[in-house]
């Protein structure tokens, strides 16, 4: 049998139909916005690409949907100019009502915003930059990246059992070449080596031949390195120019320098070079094959780096942050939500020290080789879950 309806009836019906068959605009507040600050031109430009494309990548596996919010990514370019990172830090606390602040491709720029966390309290997540005292310049600082104690120190042990006694250290001048160059020092005076110089060339337009001169003059057993990420392919260029070989002069660094994003550039002078640190593109494991596998088809011209495995990982603590807190945004009840977060990373296991809200990680020592016609850094040594060096004595204490 047929109801006729009444006029009411049928626009009732109208309007439920019209709910169901209209996509319902998502309400402002079921939205949570996070900020991305990295430099995408300059010299830095290489980390805010990677961060860029694993952030995008992490969004595109595990969807925009974490603790019942649509969480929404606001890329900023910083340029890489600590004035530009704050000032971009404020509009996005101001204008755009971010719940985190995130990125960060350089030690001062990290540095720089963490006032506007503290003053805003929301979390700032240090996908990047790897200074020691960072996570201490606000307690709203999370850390998914690296410092540079950290991976120095296992490498300092592994030159230390490997027949190594004389080094020289040349170093980028600012905060994690210096914490680079204090934690391979300590380590080698302690184990008994000494330490001939200790260089330091400058971060804007370095010029690294006079210093590797000095280096090769002393004749140590070793020459240690230190530059940025970005800066690998300049200074390997002129140190392969220099041959240390010859003067049977070993060449160890920082993962920092044989980048995975400029390794395949540097040619066979690199070949045979031992470093040290928590990611490597050629990293073997199931979770880095797929992760490997799923960056280089969405970016065909790109490898994925150790900063981008800060973006990611980093967007991994704020999606689960978000769940435990089943969508609360409120910046502290985030920031207690990741103190002891720990998971598995393409990078292998991780966990956020929840006292010190700094990123406990393993650190590997790797050698370049060839594979399949391509550079990659071989991890061959695995030195597990290690704490900031730097915080850790300082507990110690
Ligand atoms: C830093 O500025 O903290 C920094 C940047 C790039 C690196 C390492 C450290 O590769």
């Amino acid at each position: 049998m047929f109801e006729i309806l009444t006029r009411r009836q049928a626009l009732g019906a109208f309007a439920v139909a019209a709910c169901v068959l209209t996509p319902v605009a998502v309400r402002a507040e079921d939205v949570v916005k996070i900020g991305v600050i990295v430099p995408m031109t300059g010299p830095s430009a290489s980390t805010g690409r990677e961060i860029e494309a694993a952030i995008k990548l992490f969004q595109a596996q595990k969807g925009d949907k974490a603790g019942g919010k649509k969480v929404e990514v606001i890329f900023k370019d910083d340029t890489g100019v600590a004035d530009i990172t704050k000032r971009l830090a404020q509009e996005l606390v101001v204008n755009d009502h971010v719940a985190a602040i995130a990125g960060f491709g350089l030690t001062p720029l990290a540095l720089a915003a963490a006032p506007i966390a503290t003053q805003a309290k929301i979390p700032e997540i240090v996908m990047a930059a790897g200074t020691s005292i960072i996570t201490e310049a606000s307690p709203f600082i999370v850390r998914t990246s690296f410092t540079l104690a950290q991976d120095t120190v296992p490498l300092a042990d592994w030159a230390l059992n490997n027949g190594i006694k004389k080094v020289v250290t040349l170093v980028a001048d600012y905060g994690p070449g210096i914490d680079a160059e204090k934690a391979f020092v300590e380590k080698i005076k302690a184990g008994g080596g000494q330490v001939l110089d200790s260089l330091r060339a400058p971060l804007k337009n370095p010029e690294f031949a006079p210093f590797l001169q000095k280096a090769k003059d002393l004749k140590p057993d070793a020459l240690f390195l230190f530059v940025p990420s970005g800066q690998g392919a300049q200074l390997m260029k002129q140190v392969a120019e220099r041959e240390f070989a010859k003067d049977n002069i070993k060449v160890i660094a920082t993962g920092d320098v044989t980048d995975d994003e400029q390794l395949n550039g540097m040619g066979d002078s690199v070949l045979g070079m031992i470093t040290s640190m928590m990611y490597s593109t050629a990293h073997n494991s199931p979770e880095n094959k797929a992760f490997v596998a799923a960056f280089e088809k969405a970016n065909p011209t790109m490898r994925p780096n150790f900063m981008a495995l800060g973006g990611y990982d980093g967007m991994a603590l704020f999606y689960a942050a978000l769940e435990k807190t089943k969508g609360d945004t409120d910046g502290a009840k985030l920031v207690d939500a990741m103190k002891g977060m720990a998971w598995m990373s393409p990078r292998g296991p991780i966990s956020i020290d929840p006292q010190t809200r700094d990123i406990v990680q393993n650190v590997y020592i790797r050698k370049v080789e060839r594979r399949d016609g391509q550079l990659y850094n071989i991890e061959f040594e695995t030195v597990p879950a290690v704490k900031d060096p730097v915080k850790a004595a300082k507990a110690g204490k």
